[in-house]
């Protein structure tokens, strides 16, 4: 069985939790975009990892753990996770596989991400990590790949080409003084070496995997509404966040994969900028952040915080072939007297059951709430559906009800345990 995990709202919907849970029970498990601009939790016991690059099925011995194609690399990023792992005594040996042909995020990558925020008007609220440059160098198809880290000539002609011009625009655009060839020569060379038991065909290696009736888990990073194309643009990430990226992303067909997960929070959530339509107000999205401790996996920066929003997600549905949904931290609703989920917005009179795009829209619009009964704080560690609060159990089947779409799991805590399958 091959598994799409997708993400459904702004990201940090749960995701990281949910594969590895589900990991346990797979041969293999893939990330198909994004790149250190992720961060995945993963409590185990009483660690708790933060994966950025590092598919987040690795702490289960014995499973595959590929990096993919469609992937953006940070070398530095990938090779301090290694070695985190390292110093948790967990063996990668063998299991981690790195594709050949995912590109590398570069020095210039990083600091042109920070430049170009300082200049936009309409700042997206990057990561800073150099994604969307990287990516835009893949697109305009001078960007450098894990291969090339293992061919001195290749590196030194790609890298000195770049440079050439990329020195220029950093001089006379930015006043920024530029790169330096010998000294980032070197430093991705030495992570050639580093990384060459790892880097290899994972493309082949995955359809090898599928033809022997492997079990793969393609794990998405990011969300829906961040997805380059179907995302709330241009406050959206660089690579397509959806179901779809996971078979460009990694080189397996579109008829290979069965079935397509979507994790969505028990409400919503989004770090950076760009429009939100069931934004809390200023004291009760600091409560609800405070309570959900909603601060970025990656980042640090505080999370906005809002109610539900069922026209979103019944997008998310649909553009990802969503047939089943984790819904996570149900738990952080606990407590509260009523519970608002957005089945329509208004905007100037008109009324809309389906997402607009058009940023003016967005911005303006008023939610439709559907108001439900909360639910006071529940039993400690529910373990069943039915140990949940007639209300809770309300709220989800009036979610599953809207979206059309069956909840298999529901969580409620970061624990690996604190996870009620249905
Ligand atoms: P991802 O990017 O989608 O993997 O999500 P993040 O790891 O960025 O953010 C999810 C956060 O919620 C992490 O800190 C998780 O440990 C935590 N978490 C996951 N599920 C639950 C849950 O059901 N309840 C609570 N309270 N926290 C959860
Ligand atoms: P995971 O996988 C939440 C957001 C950034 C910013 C926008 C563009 O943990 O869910 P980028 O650095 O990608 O160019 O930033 O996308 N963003 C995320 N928000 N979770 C993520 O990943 C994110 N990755 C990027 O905050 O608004
Ligand atoms: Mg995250």
């Amino acid at each position: 069985m091959n598994t799409v995990i997708v993400g459904t709202q702004w990201g940090d919907e749960g995701k990281g939790k949910i594969i590895d849970i589900l990991s346990e029970n797979v041969d293999y498990v893939v990330r198909y975009q994004g790149g250190n601009n992720a961060g995945h939790t993963v409590v185990a016991g009483s660690r708790e990892y933060i994966f950025h690059l590092m598919p987040s099925g690795i702490l289960h011995k014995g499973k595959i753990c590929c990096i993919g194609n469609g992937v953006v690399v940070d070398p530095q990023v990938l090779l301090q996770e290694i070695n985190n792992l390292r110093a948790s005594k967990i063996n990668i040996f063998g299991r981690l596989k790195i594709s050949s042909l995912a590109h590398v995020i570069l020095p210039y990558h990083r600091i042109l991400d920070l430049l170009r925020e300082t200049k936009r008007a309409n700042k997206i609220g990057t990561t800073g990590r150099g994604i969307g440059p990287c990516y835009a160098d893949k697109i305009s198809r001078c960007g450098i790949r894990m291969i090339d880290l293992l061919n001195p000539k290749v590196l030194r002609d790609k890298l000195k080409d770049n440079l050439k011009e990329k020195n220029e625009v950093f001089k006379k655009v930015y006043g920024h003084p530029g790169f330096d060839f010998d000294k980032i020569y070197k430093e991705y060379l030495s992570y050639g070496r580093l990384f060459s038991s790892y880097i290899t065909n994972t493309h082949l290696l995955l359809n090898k995997a599928s033809k022997d009736k492997k079990d793969i888990l393609f794990e998405g990073a990011q969300g829906t509404f961040l997805d380059i194309d179907f995302g709330t643009y241009p406050f959206v990430t660089s690579s397509s966040a959806t179901s779809g990226g996971a078979c460009i992303g990694t080189g397996v067909p579109p008829v290979k994969i069965d079935k397509v997960i979507g994790v969505a929070k028990a409400y919503t959530t989004r770090v950076g900028e760009g429009p939100f339509p069931t934004e809390f107000s200023r004291s009760f999205g600091c409560f609800i952040r405070d309570k959900g401790n909603e601060f970025g996996a990656t980042t640090g920066r505080p999370r906005r915080c809002g109610w539900f929003d069922a026209v979103m997600l019944k997008e998310a549905v649909l553009l990802n072939g969503i047939s089943e949904l984790a819904i996570m931290k149900i738990d952080v609703l606990d407590g509260l007297k009523t519970i608002k989920i957005c089945t329509a917005y208004k905007y100037k009179g008109k009324a809309f059951s389906e997402f607009p795009y058009d940023l003016e829209v967005l911005k303006g619009l008023k939610p439709v709430y559907k108001q439900m009964r909360g639910w006071p704080k529940t039993i400690n560690n529910p373990k069943r559906y039915r140990d949940l609060h007639p209300c809770a159990r309300e709220y989800l089947e009036r979610l599953s009800g809207i979206l059309k779409s069956k909840i298999s799991m529901i969580s409620v805590g970061s624990a690996r345990e604190a996870t009620i399958f249905k």
